[in-house]
C-alpha cells in the first residue's frame, strides 16, 4: 500500500473525483507517480522511535556523535541535540580520522570559530562562508520599500513577521506516523464544524503532507459544506469499498479536496443512516486513512454517548475542546472536560488544547480571561478564534477570505497543536476497553 510519504510526489497527480458513486473505479487507477506496482500489504507507521535511537548508535560507533551537526537535526523539536546526542567519546580524538562529509574540517581543527576569535580558514561549512543577509521583509512598510527599491534598500523583517516565520516552522514539525485531532463540545453551534476546516486548511496549506477531516457527526453533518464538493461519496460508500482501496488515488475518489488541499470525507446526509455510524465504522476509516494522511481531524457531534464516539476518544491524539465566548458555552465546554475525566481519559484532556470560539461580535460582559484561565488549567493550551465575518456566512470557507487577526490565531492553533507532534511518535495506546 502507497505510504503518506509519498503526499509530495502525488499530489499534483491526484486522480480527479468520480462523478457520482464513490465506487473505486479503474479510472481512480494512478497513471503517475511511485506507487503503481505496489503490493496491496498493509504497512505499519513508517517510522518508529527505534529508527532514531539506531542512527545515534551508528553515529556513536562512528565516533562521530560529538559532531553538532546533529544541532541542526531537528532545531524546531528541539529536543534531539541535548537529550539524545552523547558527548565526545572517550579517550583522544583521532588525529588521522577523514574529514565527516559535509564539514570540511581538518584534523586537528574544531569545526566551529576559535577560540581566539581568528576566522577559521579551514572551515567550509555554510555559516562560514554565507555573508549574514537580512531576510526580505513580507509585510508592511518594510515590504513596500524593499520591493519599490527593487531589493536595494532592505530593512530587514519586522518582529511580527518573525513571530510568523517562527509559528510556520512550528506547524511543520515533523511528525511521524498519523496525527489524529477529534473536535469535541456538548453544546451544539459553537464552531466545530469551522474549527474542523480551518484548522485542517491552515495544516494542508502550510504542511506538504495530506490532511483530511473525517464527518463523525450522526446528526447530518455540515463539514462537506465547507469546501466546494467534488464527488457524492461518503465514508459509508469509502467503508462499503474498503478492501478495494490500495492506493492513495483509491482514497481519494471518495473525497473532495478544497483550495488549501484539505480533503474532506463526508458523512450520511441522511441521519436514519449516519446515526448507524458505529464505533466499528470509525476504526476501520481511521485505520484506513492513516496509511494515506498525516493529519486526521474529526467532527464530532454533540453528543459523547452516539456509537461512533468511543472510537474517536480511543484513536485520538489529541482533542480540540470548542467553547463559544459565552457562559453557556464556556460551562458545556467544562461539562465536556469533567466527563472525559470521570470516564477514563483525563490524559487525553490534559493533552487537549481549548478553543474560545467567538461566534458573535461581542462576548458582552463575559470575562474571557478568567474563562481562559479555567481551560488553561485544565488543558495543555487556550487559544481564542476572533469573530470572522466569512466564517459566519457558514458556507464554503476559504481560508484567503479571512481577515488577517482571524489566520494570525488560526496559525497559532496550528503551531499549539503540532507542538505535540513529536510526543504522538512514542505515544503508548491508551488501551481499548470492552465495550
Ligand atoms: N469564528 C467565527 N466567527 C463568526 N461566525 C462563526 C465563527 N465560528 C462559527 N461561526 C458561525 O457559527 C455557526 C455554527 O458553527 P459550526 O457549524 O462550526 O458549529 P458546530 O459546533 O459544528 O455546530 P453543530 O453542533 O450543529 O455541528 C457557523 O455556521 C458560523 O455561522
Ligand atoms: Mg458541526
Amino acid at each position: 500500500m502507497e505510504s503518506r510519504d509519498d503526499a509530495g510526489a502525488e499530489r499534483e497527480g491526484a486522480a480527479p473525483a468520480p462523478e457520482s458513486s464513490g465506487a473505486a473505479s479503474p479510472a481512480a487507477e494512478p497513471t503517475t507517480g511511485p506507487a503503481s506496482g505496489e503490493t496491496p500489504a498493509v504497512a505499519g507507521p513508517p517510522d518508529s522511535p527505534d529508527t532514531t535511537r539506531r542512527v545515534d548508535t551508528a553515529e556513536a560507533a562512528r565516533g562521530d556523535a560529538a559532531q553538532p551537526r546533529h544541532a541542526a537535526f531537528d532545531p524546531r523539536a528541539g529536543a534531539a541535540p541535548t537529550g539524545r546526542v552523547p558527548g565526545p567519546p572517550p579517550g583522544p580524538a583521532p588525529a588521522d580520522r577523514a574529514p565527516v562529509s559535509g564539514r570540511f574540517t581538518t584534523p586537528g581543527r574544531g569545526a566551529g570559530a576559535p577560540s581566539n576569535g581568528v576566522p577559521n580558514t579551514y572551515d567550509l561549512s555554510s555559516a562560514q562562508l554565507l555573508r549574514p543577509s537580512k531576510r526580505p521583509p513580507q509585510t508592511g512598510w518594510r515590504r513596500a520599500l524593499f520591493v519599490g527599491s527593487g531589493g536595494l534598500v532592505n530593512p530587514g523583517e519586522s518582529v511580527g513577521d518573525a513571530a510568523r516565520r517562527e509559528l510556520i516552522a512550528r506547524v511543520n514539525q515533523p511528525l511521524h506516523g498519523c496525527y489524529k485531532i477529534a473536535m469535541l463540545s456538548l453544546k451544539g453551534g459553537v464552531g466545530k464544524t469551522t474549527m474542523t476546516t480551518t484548522l485542517g486548511s491552515t495544516f494542508a496549506s502550510l504542511r506538504g503532507d495530506r490532511v483530511i477531516a473525517v464527518d463523525a457527526n450522526p446528526d447530518r453533518g455540515t463539514l462537506s459544506q465547507k469546501i466546494p464538493l467534488e464527488t457524492t461519496a461518503t465514508v459509508r460508500h469509502l467503508l462499503r469499498d474498503a478492501n478495494r482501496v490500495r492506493r492513495y488515488s483509491d482514497v481519494r475518489a471518495y473525497t473532495s479536496q478544497g483550495p488549501s488541499r484539505l480533503e474532506i470525507l463526508a458523512s450520511e446526509q441522511d441521519p436514519a443512516v449516519s446515526e448507524a455510524f458505529s464505533e466499528v465504522d470509525y476504526r476501520r476509516t481511521v485505520t484506513l486513512l492513516e496509511h494515506f494522511y498525516n493529519v486526521v481531524l474529526t467532527d464530532c457531534g454533540t453528543g459523547l454517548m452516539h456509537s461512533a464516539m468511543k472510537g474517536v476518544l480511543d484513536v485520538a491524539d489529541s482533542l480540540l475542546i470548542v467553547s463559544s465566548a459565552s457562559i453557556d458555552g464556556a460551562r458545556s465546554a467544562s461539562a465536556t472536560l469533567d466527563w472525559l475525566d470521570a470516564h477514563g481519559y483525563r490524559d487525553l484532556v490534559s493533552r487537549s488544547v481549548a478553543v474560545i470560539n467567538y461566534v458573535r461580535r461581542s462576548s458582552g460582559n463575559v470575562d474571557l480571561d478568567r474563562v481562559s484561565d479555567h481551560f488553561a488549567a485544565r488543558c495543555r493550551a487556550v487559544v481564542r478564534l476572533p469573530f470572522d465575518p466569512h466564517l459566519e456566512e457558514g458556507a464554503e470557507i476559504e481560508l484567503d477570505k479571512l481577515a488577517s487577526r482571524t489566520r494570525a490565531a488560526l496559525l497559532e492553533l496550528a503551531a499549539t497543536v503540532a507542538d505535540d507532534f513529536g510526543r504522538a511518535g512514542s505515544r503508548v495506546r491508551r488501551p481499548v476497553l470492552p465495550r
